[in-house]
């Protein structure tokens, strides 16, 4: 009960989110999401986002205090995502937690976006074991990261070199003609499908780095769909979303391991929205199992942005006894790791 209350903001992307946590009880996590409005576009476009959020965060932030039973004046502490993401996004975010903290003279913790992806799973299972491996994988990042302490102590291992894994996920979809964001229609069209039907190629597969390449599998499965319409022939959806589907995840979980194995880590973690995806899940547990490695990935609301992941972020650095960032605190769209 002594351990603070802290409110986080997340407008990285898409999504307005507003967490209410307690040391490691989730209080409440408020969700407004404009991926309808970007639906049409195939996209998200930056500055409907922006709007979006600045019309959402305060009824998602008075949402948040109502699931959790609490009022503005109980929050010991603000923290929102500060970068990585779309500048304006986080913008948003940002002054709003400026002016919270302002108001109710309140510390303010600026958080990295990634770091809290990972911060969040202790809302579920519990302290995180350090070390941990920790596989990203989202429509805009796909990162492997060694974290020995998520509040202190973040590593990058790697990271895609073009197309993030849920970017890739969403323009195959769209070659497909499924919808968009395409990675849930991608998964549920491959469970009718042969993974084995076509090979399509792992990028970097054993280049000994923890690098990913999605773009040239995107190409390589929009050749092959167009190949098959000139030939005025019927493109088997099920059976190319399976096999672009197992590329994806094979290469993931395989540079995921091999980070562990590589750094003598027993825990490995998967977040980010692709983390939904049933056979990254099924593949990374049957290649975890077999190399003796535990594994934890957050339920499926967990994984995609939300502002739980950034409250349980502030928690961890207020736990630590961290410095709050100050009211100059910048919205930083590349804020490394
Ligand atoms: O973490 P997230 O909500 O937002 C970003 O930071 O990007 O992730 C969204 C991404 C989208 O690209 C979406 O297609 C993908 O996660 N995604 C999935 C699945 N559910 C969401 N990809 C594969 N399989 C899924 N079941
Ligand atoms: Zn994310």
């Amino acid at each position: 009960k002594d351990e603070p209350l802290v409110l986080g903001i997340e407008t990285s992307c898409d999504e307005t989110g507003v967490g209410i946590v307690r040391g490691h009880t989730l209080l409440a996590d408020a969700i407004a999401s404009s991926v309808d409005e970007h639906a049409r576009f195939g996209g998200v476009v930056p500055e409907v986002a922006s709007r979006a959020h600045l019309e959402a965060m305060t009824p998602t932030v008075d949402r948040a205090l109502a699931d959790a039973g609490v009022t503005l004046n109980d929050i010991d502490a603000i923290a929102v995502t500060a970068g990585p993401g779309l500048a304006g996004a986080l913008l948003v975010g940002v002054a709003a937690a400026k002016a919270y903290s302002l108001g109710l003279g309140k510390p303010l913790y600026g958080v990295n976006h990634l770091a809290a992806h990972v911060a969040v799973d202790q809302l579920e299972h519990g302290a995180l074991p350090k070390p941990c491996v920790a596989l990203l994988v989202s429509g805009g990042h796909s990162s492997l990261l060694l974290v020995p302490d998520v509040a202190s102590d973040v590593r990058p291992l790697g990271a895609t070199v073009d197309d993030a894994a849920g970017e890739a996920f969403d323009k195959v979809a769209r070659v497909l003609d499924l919808g968009f964001p395409g990675g849930p229609y991608i998964d549920r069209a491959a469970r009718e499908g042969d993974p084995g039907s076509v090979f399509f190629p792992r990028g970097k597969y054993d280049d000994g780095t923890y690098d990913f390449s999605f773009s040239g599998l995107k190409t390589a499965v929009a050749r092959w769909v167009e190949a098959r319409e000139r030939a005025g022939e019927p493109v088997p959806v099920a059976d190319v979303a399976a096999a672009f589907q197992e590329a994806v995840v094979d290469v993931l979980t395989k540079k995921a391991i091999a980070a562990c194995k590589d750094n003598g880590v027993s825990h490995l973690l998967v977040g980010g929205g692709v983390a939904a995806n049933s056979r990254l899940r099924a593949l990374a547990q049957e290649r975890c199992d077999k190399a003796g490695i535990e594994l934890r990935v957050p339920r499926p609301k967990l994984c995609t942005d939300n502002g739980a992941m950034v409250a349980a972020l502030g928690s961890e650095l207020v736990a630590a006894g961290l410095a709050p960032s100050d009211l100059g605190l910048p919205a930083d769209s590349s804020l490394p790791i």
